[in-house]
Formats: C-alpha cells, sequence, structure tokens
C-alpha cells in the first residue's frame, strides 16, 4: 500500500505546524525540504513529529563519508524517517549514510537516493563529464549503484518508476513527485502522473505538495489524492 507524503513548501515552522494540523488525519508523512529547514532547523522537524507525523528530510547529502554519516545519525536522533543523498556522492559515501541509518534498528532512517535531477538534460551532463549517455540510462545506471550500495531506496519521476521497479530488487522503496490528480493544475512540473499512475507504476511513496497545499480544504485534497491510489 503505497503512501502520500505532503510537501511542506512553507516558509515557517508556524505555517508548517498550521498546515500539518489543517489537513490532519489523513496525512502521516510530510517532505520538509531545504527551503524550511535552512530557515527553521531541527525545531521544525521536532514539531511535526510532535504532531505524530513521519518525516522525509530531503536535504540531498553529498559530501565525505564521514560528514554524511554524521548528519544521517544527526537524523536518526530526531526521529526522521526517510532522508535523501546523492548517488554521486560514491560508494563509501551511499555506505555510510546506510551505516548510519542502521545504527537505528528497523524503526530508523530509511535512505533515498538521488540519481539525476530531473532538472539536467543531456547536455548538463555532458557539461559535468557524463559524456554519450542519456538522462535515462544514467539514472538506471545510478539507481542500480546506489540500491547495490546500501540506499534503501530512490526519488524519481513517475515516468521511470515503472522502468525501475522491474529492473531493482524487491523491497526497494520508489518516492515520486510529479504526481497531479487528474485534471489538477500542474505549476511548473513537466513530467506528470496521476496517483494511480504512480502507483499502478511501483511507487511506494508519492509526493504531493501545491495540489494539497494550495487547495481551498487541503484535507479534502489529500482524501481525494489517497482515494485516486486505491
Ligand atoms: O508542489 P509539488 O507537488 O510540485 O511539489 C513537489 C515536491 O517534490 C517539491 O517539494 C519539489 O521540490 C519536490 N521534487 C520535485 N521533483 C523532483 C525532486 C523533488 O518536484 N525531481
Amino acid at each position: 500500500m503505497a503512501e502520500l507524503i505532503v510537501a511542506l513548501d512553507v516558509q515557517t515552522r508556524d505555517e508548517a505546524v498550521a498546515k500539518v494540523k489543517e489537513i490532519g488525519a489523513p496525512v502521516g508523512f510530510y517532505k520538509i525540504g531545504l527551503e524550511l529547514f535552512t530557515a527553521e532547523g531541527p525545531d521544525v522537524v521536532k514539531a511535526v513529529k510532535d504532531l505524530g507525523k513521519k518525516v522525509f528530510l530531503d536535504l540531498k547529502f553529498h559530501d565525505i563519508p564521514r560528514t554524511v554519516e554524521r548528519a544521517v545519525r544527526s537524523g536518526g536522533k530526531l526521529g526522521v524517517d526517510l532522508m535523501t543523498i546523492h548517488s554521486v556522492g560514491g560508494k563509501a559515501m551511499i555506505r555510510a549514510a546506510a551505516d548510519a541509518a542502521a545504527e537505528f534498528g528497523a524503526a530508523g532512517p530509511k535512505i533515498l537516493a538521488v540519481t539525476v535531477l530531473t532538472s539536467l538534460d543531456r547536455g548538463d551532463l555532458e557539461d559535468v563529464g557524463i559524456v554519450g549517455r542519456d538522462p535515462a540510462d544514467q539514472v538506471l545506471a545510478m539507481a542500480k549503484f546506489a540500491t547495490e550500495n546500501g540506499a534503501h531506496g530512490l526519488v524519481c519521476s513517475p515516468k521511470e518508476v515503472g522502468s525501475l521497479s522491474k529492473a531493482l530488487k524487491a523491497g526497494t522503496l520508489f518516492i515520486t513527485p510529479g504526481v497531479r490528480p487528474a485534471g489538477a493544475a500542474v505549476g511548473d512540473q513537466k513530467r506528470v502522473a496521476t496517483p494511480a499512475d504512480a502507483v499502478r507504476d511501483g511507487a511506494t511513496h508519492l509526493v504531493v505538495g501545491r495540489p494539497i497545499l494550495a487547495a481551498a480544504n487541503p484535507a479534502d485534497a489529500a482524501r481525494a489524492i489517497l482515494a485516486e491510489m486505491g
């Protein structure tokens, strides 16, 4: 059964807490990203955890293994449930993140790898030395590399989740943003899928922001998406 994660893309702790309370019971999982965490720090993670919710801390770590290991440990101490790293940080960094997460046991954070940012095209990859490879091929190669080295799952586009879920081992987590309920505004997302499509293709967690946060009734909007997820 796939889970819905609401992207808490707001600027302050107070707004975050108000949104979580307003959405209420239907949603049990929230994503805290760079904007909110840089503004409010671990207090906002604690506040969301104190409301009984799970937290996906999306800070996309990419640093030397020791630093990433210690940052993951800090996340584990905060009770974070999912955390992101960049797979291009290399084998030792991915393993260090997974090992730090494992210290917290089954309830500890799960490590998700970012493969290729969806904002990058073939030309952008060439600029950073990845020559002669389409983003899709690079995504698959990095997905295998990350999960073989300890990552529990991947952040991927709903357009990629079908092929990735077939290519990777059972039990891999697939977290997909870019999800829009049928008929909803797409915003700046270019490659979107409906909740039903994403789940059918193998997504284990859907990340949805504006269609819920900007709705006149966010709780109803969340319930409608959950119904579409089946
Ligand atoms: O508002 P919306 O549903 O588009 O929010 C999607 C969330 O997922 C945002 O927090 C965005 O930063 C994040 N995300 C994304 N696409 C990616 C990676 C992350 O939309 N490739």
